[in-house]
């Protein structure tokens, strides 16, 4: 085990790991700056008990060097967990910088926050928000591990004086405040949702302040009624500072989260728009393929929106030329006809790419690009494939020519994608719609694919492609399903039967 992981470490090339190295010193400056300015600033006379700077490093010199030693630990113990434990979401160094970046802010928001309003009204769950929607819900927790520990580090050695006159056992319970209403708000608010449902959650994440209040600082909630208004609204401070964030974030270290996959599958977003007016026929096509890929990934626990998002722009490509795709020709001529096989190949396949291009033009993140540029992996056009057959007389035709140019799927949602995209172009043109038939249908498809090795660049397991199939025959069944013939009624024949 120990092998693989140094194994997988030594992948990356000593620049990378020089580039680490030095965040995690930088990110080790900044941290211990942040401290040192927070004793600076409680000595600049916020009330008598608290030591004037000067005075701190006189007499408590040896245990400012204690606090830089557990301050380097938890760093260091972060920065090792970054590197080896979360190595699938976490590739490249300013994911590091991002992580440490908020771990750094929501500390500085803690102090500013419990200093000059009140030491109850800390967002202690603004790390592990902002971790969870940028990264994922394990790092959140840990991040909020890391937090509560530095929160509670910066209490003891930089506000112990003023925790003390608050309550003899303030200090601790600021640890278990900062780490349940963390958890609590991680495992709340895990998504998209309406923004009054996202603030109704925040103030449950207060929930834990109060308590501790009332339980281990024993704490009148009437007689000091600003404790208890601070320490319930600390979760929808925490939850405003999040939302205000995030979109910086998102911005500065290009990120996907799922408020940007929201916006991104709204009808007025730019591309959705100009799909709906250039080529409708693809986009009803991509609509059903949403559905379609949203219930796969949900179902073999992928990002679900992360698939439905990726599917509305899979077919961006075919906006070059519309008219070349059948779900656009309705009763028009097919250009095609006019064309040679060669050339039809040509257009058709072109459209992986430009879908790539113009996705990245339009500023959409990374992996919806690549999922335009890898839903047909390499795959062969048959259709054009057999028009040159039969052109050359059954002679030699270089399948080549007639293949998609790829790359193969490179993830689970990209051949989620490939599997459902093609469903439903082949379900739509299937006249006996029932379970049997779509059922085998979908079975060939994924044998045509893994016998060309389509699925050979993705993790995806046999399992879950039969966990892909049977989701897709659910729902295709489900939207295509045959009319039931009711039996025709005659009220005439009832009524007079009625009379007898
Ligand atoms: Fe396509
Ligand atoms: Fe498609």
């Amino acid at each position: 085990m120990v092998k693989q992981k140094l194994k997988k470490y030594r992948r990356w090339s000593k620049k990378q790991i020089a580039e680490f190295l030095s965040i995690f010193v930088l990110n080790l400056l900044v941290m211990a700056g942040i401290l040192v300015g927070s004793i600076f600033l409680n000595g600049i006379g916020y009330n008598a008990v608290e030591p004037d700077f000067t005075e701190y490093f006189a007499t408590m010199g040896g245990q400012f060097a204690y606090l830089i030693i557990i301050l380097v630990l938890i760093m260091a113990v972060t920065f090792v967990y970054l590197i080896f434990e979360n190595r699938g979401k976490i590739r490249e160094v300013r994911d590091v910088e991002m992580l440490f970046l908020i771990i750094e802010l929501t500390l500085l928001c803690n102090y500013f926050a419990g200093r000059y309003i009140n030491i109850y009204f800390r967002p202690l769950a603004l790390g592990g928000l902002l971790t969870l929607l940028l990264i994922n819900r394990r790092s959140a927790v840990f991040v909020t591990i890391v937090t509560s520990l530095l929160t509670f580090l910066m209490d003891v050695f930089t506000n112990a004086n003023y925790a003390a006159t608050v309550s003899p056992n303030a200090q601790y319970s600021s640890l278990v405040i900062g780490f349940s209403t963390g958890i609590i708000a991680v495992y709340l608010i895990d998504g998209v949702g309406a923004r009054i449902k996202v603030f109704g959650r925040g103030v449950i994440t207060s929930v834990p302040v109060l308590v501790c209040l009332v339980l281990l600082e024993q704490t009148n909630l009437i007689s000091h009624w600003e404790r208890a208004v601070a320490g319930a609204s600390s979760g929808i401070l925490a939850v405003v500072l999040f939302m205000a964030i995030l979109p910086l974030f998102e911005w500065l270290f290009k990120k996907l989260t799922n408020y940007r996959l929201a916006e991104l599958t709204e009808h007025s977003a730019p591309l959705i728009r100009r799909m709906i007016e250039e080529a409708p026929g693809t986009f009803n096509h991509s609509i059903v393929v949403s559905n379609l890929a949203e219930s796969c990934a949900t179902a073999i626990g992928e990002d679900a929106l992360l698939a439905r998002c990726a599917a509305y722009y899979h077919d961006m490509g075919k906006l070059r030329q519309p008219e070349f795709f059948k779900e656009n020709q309705q009763d028009s001529r097919n250009p095609h006809n006019d064309l040679t096989p060669e050339l039809s190949a040509n257009i058709v396949r072109a459209h992986a790419k430009d879908g790539y291009d113009i996705v990245k033009k339009y500023g959409l993140p990374q992996e919806i690009a690549d999922i335009c540029l890898q839903h047909h992996g390499t795959m062969p056009m048959m259709f054009f494939y057999a028009k040159a057959k039969q052109f050359k007389d059954g002679g030699d035709v270089d399948v080549e020519k007639y293949c998609y140019a790829g790359p193969k799927p490179q993830t689970k949602i990209a051949a989620i994608m490939m599997i459902a995209d093609a469903g439903e172009a082949a379900v739509r043109s299937l006249k006996d719609r029932s379970r049997e038939k779509v059922d085998a249908l979908i079975q060939k498809l994924i044998n045509e694919r893994m016998q060309l090795r389509q699925f050979e660049d993705c993790d995806i397991t046999m399992k879950e492609l039969t966990i892909i199939r049977n989701t897709i025959v659910n729902n295709l069944t489900g939207v295509y399903h045959s009319r039931i013939e009711y039996p025709k009624v005659n009220l005439e024949e009832i009524k007079a039967e009625e009379a007898e």
